[in-house]
């Protein structure tokens, strides 16, 4: 049997929601990976320490027992924070970064940044204090076409923000074009960025030919083919600017399968498995470990975990549903799987 054993890898972008979705799939990924960077866009988002600091309990409350989980807290940037409140993040051993969501952009963005000119003193505070600045990277403008929303977001924002806090670290979340590598690998070393699976795995066509199908919604939405394969250059190319954040972000079925469906994707059930497909079909399975274990941990200044997970070539039919979520590729098959550590 073909088994590819690596370290245990971190999970750099995730949402994992709180109560009773919290409870279906905080397992699936901590029975993969050793910790995970936790997205803040909560109803309401996590802006203070004390609010991080009683969702990480949840999260912890919420690893099924004889499995070591770290979860890595973020709190949600707003207009309204200050400059003290960046401080006292920096201060605190479990906050790891301060998220940037253009206001209207995604999911749970109401509270985000209307106007980022207007933000970056807070911008000089993450970069004095080093704490790292996600950033969901799209212009919001009606009048944008939501295919271009990246692009533009580094043309009018990124270029500028980049120029003007040359010593702030900065992951660009989740890219989705060719335009947004080019920038990460000709910015500065202090620039990394997160790549999801369904962005290796699938261009548009997968939301919206031979009729729309919602669960391959997301933001930034899936874009065509060339950029797909940029983007799989990018994560097998050994750079380690590009690492793993899945964007694991659960929504209940009905939620999703709706007259205004939301965005995102369910992928944590088996994410280290979509890597493993898209790495195996770039031929570069020899380039997944630094993705998924060492530039992640590296970017964060965190150590590199030491214990190992081993995948099986072996295909199975992911499910239909977990609880009331639906996964990605439900009911398709997948051609590797981890051996549990515990089975859920
Ligand atoms: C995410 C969510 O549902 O929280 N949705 C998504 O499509 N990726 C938010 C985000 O990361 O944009
Ligand atoms: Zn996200």
């Amino acid at each position: 049997m073909k088994t590819l054993t690596i370290t245990r890898p971190d999970d750099c972008h995730l949402h994992v929601r709180n109560g009773e979705i919290l409870k279906t799939v905080l397992p699936h990924t901590a029975r993969q990976f050793a910790r995970a960077i936790i997205m803040p866009n909560l109803k309401p988002p996590v802006t203070t320490v004390a609010q991080a600091l009683a969702y990480r309990n949840e999260i912890l409350h919420a690893v099924p027992e004889g499995i070591s989980f770290e979860p890595l807290m973020t709190l949600y940037l707003t207009a309204a924070t200050t400059i003290n409140a960046i401080k006292l993040a920096a201060d605190s051993e479990h906050i790891h970064a301060f998220k940037l969501y253009p206001a209207g952009a995604t999911t749970n963005s109401d509270a985000g940044v209307a106007d980022i000119t207007k933000i970056y003193p807070l911008l000089a505070a993450l970069e004095k204090y080093n704490l790292p600045l996600l950033i969901h990277g799209e212009v919001t403008e009606d009048n944008c076409d939501i295919f271009d929303r990246e692009r533009v977001f580094i043309e009018r924002y990124l270029l500028e923000i980049t120029a003007n806090f040359p010593a702030l670290r900065i992951v660009l979340e989740h890219l989705t074009t060719k335009e947004a590598v080019e920038f990460v690998e000709s910015a500065g070393e202090k620039i990394a960025a997160t790549i999801t699976p369904q962005h290796l795995l699938f261009n548009r066509n997968a939301i919206l030919a031979g009729g729309i199908k919602p669960h391959y919604y997301c933001l930034p939405i899936l874009k065509r083919e060339t950029h797909r394969l940029a983007l799989v250059k990018a994560a097998t190319s050994g750079n380690p600017k590009f690492f793993l954040g899945t964007d694991s972000a659960p929504h209940l079925t009905y939620l999703k399968e709706n007259n205004c469906g939301c965005a995102g994707c369910y992928s944590a059930f088996a994410a280290l498995e979509l890597y493993a497909e898209a790495f195996e079909k770039a031929d570069a399975l020899d380039k997944l470990e630094g993705f998924s274990s060492f530039y992640g941990s590296d970017f964060y200044n965190l150590p590199r975990n030491t214990e190992t997970v081993t995948l099986e070539k072996c295909d199975w039919i992911v499910p239909a549903n977990y609880a009331e979520i639906t996964p990605l590729k439900a009911g398709e098959s997948l051609h590797w799987k981890i051996q549990n550590v515990i089975d859920i």
